[in-house]
């Protein structure tokens, strides 16, 4: 099982920046040299859109995430982290390298400006309880766990808040499973104090489940915009979303 994820997780992706690496290699040659006319975004992300759909609304594949409408100080932050090692996935590494900061804060702000449909949401493939334990997560936390509710950073249209917490509609379930696994393992950090590996660390296996199974089930709200910024106070300190 675990092998099948994983080599799901890697080859597929890895497949897919051969098929595209050309493309790839001439984003980066761009980053060192002044940009040659003509030049515009949509160009200079083409290498970006087959993993993450032609606007950043995300494909079929489980593992590729929507980046579309994201706040852009959270995605350049997950730039940084791929470039310094935060996060681990090797084409995601591989791409960023030789970004410069300036570079990545305009690929960022042109996903978050960027408002393609969100996709229907998944049908439920777990049991009435599971979801219902997931719903209540969301929306009310566990008390019992010492676990805040997720709505209280991530917003109640789930929509995330301005700079840096992102929406959590429109992702797929295995994609938010493997990300609280990552932060549970250690292989995904965000900036200090890490407030998501606190709260991943406090969640059971089920719970991820039960809460990855519901969010994957919501339809992203009429006006899906990120929270304005400090609309909410956080219930922990993150390190990524300063209050
Ligand atoms: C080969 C497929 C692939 C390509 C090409 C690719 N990505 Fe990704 N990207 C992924 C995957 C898979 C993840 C999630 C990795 C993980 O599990 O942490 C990801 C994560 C991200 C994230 C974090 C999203 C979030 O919500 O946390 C950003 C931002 C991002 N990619 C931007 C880009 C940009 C910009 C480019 C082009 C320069 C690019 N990606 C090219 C597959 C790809
Ligand atoms: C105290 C505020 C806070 C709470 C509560 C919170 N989060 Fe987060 N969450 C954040 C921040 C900040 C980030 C961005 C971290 C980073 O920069 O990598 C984040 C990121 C995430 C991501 C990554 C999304 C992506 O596109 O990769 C997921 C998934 C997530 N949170 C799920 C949850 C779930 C599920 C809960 C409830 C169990 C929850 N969060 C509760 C602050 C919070």
């Amino acid at each position: 099982m675990e092998l099948r994820v994983s080599s799901r997780r890697i080859f597929r992706p890895l497949l897919a920046l051969l098929l595209i690496g050309g493309i790839g290699l001439s984003i980066s040659a761009q980053a060192q040299t002044q940009p040659q006319a003509p030049d515009t975004m949509e160009q200079r992300v083409q290498g970006c859109t087959a993993c993450h759909g032609s606007h950043g609304q995300g494909t079929d594949n489980d593992y590729f995430p929507r980046l579309a409408g994201k706040p852009a100080e959270y995605l350049f932050n997950q730039l940084q982290n791929f470039r310094e090692g935060r996060r681990k996935y090797p084409p995601m590494n591989y791409l960023v390298t030789y970004l410069s900061d300036d570079y990545l804060h305009q690929i960022a702000d042109y996903f978050s400006k960027q408002r393609p449909p969100y996709p229907d949401p998944s049908k439920p493939t777990v049991s009435a309880d599971t979801l219902a334990r997931g719903k209540q997560i969301v929306l009310n936390g566990d008390p019992s766990k010492n676990v805040p509710a997720c709505a209280a950073c991530h917003g109640k249209g789930l929509t995330g808040m301005e700079p840096a917490i992102p929406g959590l509609v429109g992702l797929h379930q295995d994609y938010i499973s493997a990300q609280l696994g990552a932060w549970r393992s250690g292989t995904r950090h965000a900036k200090a104090p890490d407030c998501m590996h606190e709260i991943a660390t406090r969640l059971t296996d089920d719970d991820v489940n039960a809460v990855a199974a519901w969010l994957a089930t919501q339809r992203a709200p009429q006006n899906p915009v990120p929270a304005p910024a400090r609309s909410m106070k956080t219930p922990l300190a993150c390190g990524s979303e300063p209050q």
